[in-house]
């Protein structure tokens, strides 16, 4: 079934330039970029993304890492987008990311893991929604 996953190249991955490559593993996933945006999260946006991880010893961390340069906001759009979008990315460490995986592949410390995916397909929504402040934009096809 095609439906929209929210993805987000971190600040990580847009300094070393890897926003080509990585749009380039969505794109021949079959997962088709339909909306982006190069933007610095305020660190509003970035707390409330976050939300759920303010009680852990590494958020503040997390929240200066997220906030230190642009990142690579976007919607994809395909055939069970948030499973596949996942699929791509990999475990959330990169030391135990398969070699293939974009994690795997390009990161090699949790602190900073290249890239982010919304874990479910309402999560899409709400991340969409704060991002892009688009309401809508999540319907089924
Ligand atoms: S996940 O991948 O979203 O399901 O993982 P989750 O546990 O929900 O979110 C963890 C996010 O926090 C970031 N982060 C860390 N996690 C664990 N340990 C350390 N030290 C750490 N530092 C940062 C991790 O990258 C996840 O961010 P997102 O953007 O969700 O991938």
């Amino acid at each position: 079934m095609n439906e929209r996953a929210f993805v987000m190249i971190k600040p990580d991955g847009v300094r070393r330039g890897l926003i080509g490559e990585i749009v380039s593993r969505f794109e021949k996933k079959g997962l088709k970029p339909v909306y982006a945006e190069l933007k610095e999260l305020s660190e509003e946006t970035a707390r409330t993304h976050y939300q759920h991880l303010k009680e852990q010893l590494f958020f503040e961390d997390l929240i200066q890492y997220i906030t230190s340069g642009p990142v690579f906001a976007m919607i994809v759009e395909g055939r069970s987008a948030v499973a596949n979008a996942r699929a791509l990315i990999g475990p959330t460490n990169p030391v135990k990311a398969p070699p293939g995986t974009i994690r795997g592949d390009y990161g090699s410390d949790i602190d900073e893991n290249v890239i982010h995916c919304s874990d479910s397909f309402d999560h899409a929504g709400m991340e969409i929604q704060l991002f892009f402040g688009k309401t809508g934009m999540l319907q089924k096809l």
